[in-house]
């Protein structure tokens, strides 16, 4: 089918002379419209659950930048909060949750079937976005990857090393697989719902999958993301899935094939000529660009984001940043790399 949205022909397998862009948390707190919206809400949890607002400041970079692909705005952790825990964030800190280490915590979870009234304003924020958004803007929807999701259910915040889950997982092997299956089970049906709802493509963000080490990467990052592609692609064949194995570093090889996505998002720790030779001969990439660059700019930006689409022009390429843009970024740096990728 013919269409308009540069990304969707790339998600398809089009080499086009210059990639679709788009970049990871593209709405956010280095823009002051968003600040603005964000203080509107009142706080950040409830800009989520306000389906105007959130369509608002998904659209703030759309208007600003014309980016190819606007993301819904939410949070992977919406999901636990509808499997019944408690969420809140903390300023300057992050996000805080009510903790998953016993049966008692995982037997008081609710079910997968329950999960839609919680959600429900998520999909309506979709059903906004399709009446707001250009016939040349891809919608994406998004989920975290359950291992991801699950890090921050047992240790009830964010870990630089994953260990609560890490030590859930040695000492309680079944609890931690249930909880696993369960948040599953649960993204399945959310991103299908979204998928209903509008988006064109789905992501699953797996950003802690690079402490997943030898047989545990295939258990708890591949078979995951594998089972919810499948059930995806049985509900809905023609909708694009795009991996995302934060730090998988060599395990990027075959991610594709093992999982069935159509396209891997890589981190900026990857080189992009060897991610173009062991990756995109699979198919479809997206990134890489270091988040870093959009504070400092200048000549450097230039050089390494040119080497980027250099390195990829011979297959199907999503630009993109290597993680979410931070909030010290300058928004003028964003379109000199924009600029960068769209002239050369
Ligand atoms: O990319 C987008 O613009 C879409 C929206 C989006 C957000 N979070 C909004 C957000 C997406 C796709 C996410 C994903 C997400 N959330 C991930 C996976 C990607 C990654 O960053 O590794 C994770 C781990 C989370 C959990 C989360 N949410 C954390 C750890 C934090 C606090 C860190 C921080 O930046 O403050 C959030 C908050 C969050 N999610 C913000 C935004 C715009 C900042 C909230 C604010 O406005 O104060």
């Amino acid at each position: 089918m013919a269409t308009n949205k540069k990304m969707m022909r790339t998600l398809a397998g089009e080499v086009l002379e210059t990639p679709p862009i788009w970049m990871m948390r593209q709405a956010g707190r280095y823009l002051p419209e968003y600040r603005a919206t964000r203080a509107k809400a009142g706080d950040f949890l409830s800009l989520c659950y306000n389906s105007d607002l959130a369509a608002e400041v998904t659209l703030q970079p759309i208007r600003r930048y014309g980016f190819d692909a606007a993301i819904l705005f939410a949070d992977i952790l919406l999901v636990p909060q509808a499997l019944g825990a408690d969420l809140w964030f903390v300023t300057g800190e992050g996000p805080r949750l009510s903790t998953i280490t016993t049966q008692g915590d995982f037997d008081a979870l609710k079910s997968v079937t329950d999960i839609h009234d919680t959600l429900a304003p998520i999909y309506e924020t979709l059903r906004i976005l399709t009446g707001e958004l250009s016939d040349e803007t891809t919608l994406i929807g998004f989920a975290g990857a359950p291992w991801t999701v699950a890090t921050y259910m047992i240790a009830g915040r964010g870990t630089p090393d994953q260990a609560p889950a890490h030590t859930l997982r040695q000492e309680n092997t079944a609890l931690f697989e249930a909880l696993l299956e369960r948040i599953t089970l649960a993204t399945i049906d959310y991103l299908s719902m979204q998928i209903e709802a509008g988006a064109d493509v789905v992501k699953l963000f797996d950003s802690w999958a690079g402490s997943l080490k030898g047989a545990d990467f295939e258990k708890y990052a591949l078979k995951p993301c594998r089972q919810i592609t499948a059930a995806l692609k049985d509900r809905h064949p023609t909708t694009p899935i795009i991996g995302f194995p934060r730090e998988a570093g060599e395990k990027y090889v075959g991610f594709a094939k093992a999982t069935g996505v159509d396209c891997v998002a890589l981190d900026n720790s990857v080189d992009p000529v060897w991610a173009a030779k062991n990756v995109q001969v699979d198919g479809c990439v997206q990134g890489n660009l270091a988040s870093r660059h959009m504070v400092t700019g200048g000549q450097a930006l230039i050089d390494d984001t040119r080497a980027i689409v250099q390195a990829f022009s011979a297959g199907p390429h999503i630009f993109n940043l290597g993680h979410g843009i931070t909030p010290d970024a300058d928004p003028e740096n964003v379109q000199l790399m924009i600029d960068t990728v769209r002239e050369g």
